[in-house]
């Protein structure tokens, strides 16, 4: 039997995985799914529990699970806290912690949502863009980083890094998966200004001619890319990027789609368990109230019964649930409805 743990984490977190828990006991109950269901804390509620955002013992239930449900983390409670000890630091360590190097965002609008985004519906229409996103290197991981000095000399640092073999694993899964869509892949990045850009785009473009020929790769430089996607957002198929234009990028593509609250991701590593998690944060501003969309935390269920659970079929299923509820007119707040976040959830089990 598989094991899914669920780390609910913070804010709009435990709310919407709450609803993916229930979709996922309803699959137990009715189709044979073959999982047990644990839970660990995470993110700020760990903070406050246990002192850190990540215990060594989630980490390593985390890394015995098949795979991993993460709801979001962080919240103004705890951003006056040193960086180490936030939230976001429990997730890039949890991240780092599993290996899940390739972040697998897709970005596709349901017909029904056509007019919830802000685009024109004909310039959304067809929208089916998926996001491999590098998601264990690169400026949110270089060192060195840190705030040190006093006054006008105050200097805070980051550094942008990324390794040949980091570029060339994470491209790999993209050029994978292009050969079971279009076989394109845009690949943004800023090779203009900054060397571990170029480097990028380097080791993208080899790796393409070396090993895949089929797949027709083009560049682009993220800034061009930001605009295209609300220019023309369907000239794209997958975009492949580094770590910090991923998450940007991603929360950009999630409005053509007409929520934040929509979007599912995958971050998967060389085998071992997969973390799924939607792309959004814990909404401080919505927290608590019942509002908040679980269709990002429903489809990234889905996400892990097709990528670590071994039944695509139900991923197919959970994803036509979603599809029937919105066709159905079923609607949370930030899809212009009134349906509570459990409403929600009974609109998806219905059409399951
Ligand atoms: P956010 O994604 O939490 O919210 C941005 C806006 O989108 C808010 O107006 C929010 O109400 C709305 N929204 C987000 N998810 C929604 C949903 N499911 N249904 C309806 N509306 C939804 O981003 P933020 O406000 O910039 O960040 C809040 C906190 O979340 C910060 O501490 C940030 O670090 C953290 N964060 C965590 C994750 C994660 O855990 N993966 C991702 C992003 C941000
Ligand atoms: C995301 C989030 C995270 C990121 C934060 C909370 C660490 O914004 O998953 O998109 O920047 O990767
Ligand atoms: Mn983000």
């Amino acid at each position: 039997m598989a094991t899914l743990l669920l780390l609910p984490g913070d804010g709009i977190g435990p709310e919407v995985t709450a609803q993916a828990r229930r979709v996922a006991e309803r699959l137990s109950a009715t189709a044979g799914l073959d999982v047990t269901l644990a839970e660990a804390r995470f993110g700020g509620a760990a903070i406050d529990a246990d002192g850190v955002p990540l215990t060594q013992a989630t980490l390593a239930a985390a890394r015995a699970a098949d795979a991993v449900l993460m709801g979001a983390v962080g919240g103004p409670q705890w951003a006056g806290q040193p960086y180490d000890k936030r939230p976001e630091a429990g997730l890039l360590a949890l991240r780092a912690g599993m290996g899940v190097f390739a972040n697998l965002r897709p970005a596709r609008t349901f017909a029904a949502l056509a007019a919830a985004s802000t685009l024109k519906p004909e310039v959304v229409a067809g929208l089916d863009i998926l996001f491999v996103r590098e998601l264990t290197g690169g400026v949110y991981f270089g060192e060195p980083r840190g705030i040190s000095g006093e006054g006008d000399a105050r200097r805070g640092v980051n550094t942008h890094l990324y390794t040949a073999a980091e570029i060339r694993r994470v491209a790999r899964v993209a050029f994978d998966l292009a050969r079971g869509r279009s076989r394109r892949v845009a690949s943004a990045d800023k090779a203009n200004v900054m060397e571990a850009g170029l480097l990028w785009r380097e080791e993208v473009q080899a790796l393409r001619d070396a090993e895949y020929p089929d797949v027709a790769l083009t560049h682009i430089l993220a800034d061009n890319c930001a605009m295209q996607l609300v220019r023309a957002p369907t000239q794209f198929d997958i975009i492949l990027t580094d770590n910090l234009f991923g998450d940007i990028l991603s929360d950009q593509a999630a409005m053509l789609t007409g929520s934040l609250g929509m979007l599912p991701s995958a971050a998967l590593g060389a085998g071992g368990p997969g973390l799924y998690e939607p792309i959004h944060g814990s909404a401080p501003d919505i927290a608590g109230r019942g509002v908040a969309n679980p269709c990002a935390a429903i489809l990234s269920l889905a996400m892990a019964l097709r990528y670590s659970l071994r039944r695509p079929d139900l991923a197919v299923r959970v994803e036509g649930a979603v599809e029937a509820a919105l066709d159905a007119g079923a609607r949370t707040r930030d899809l212009g409805g009134t349906l509570t976040t459990a409403a929600m959830g009974e609109a998806v089990l219905a059409g399951l």
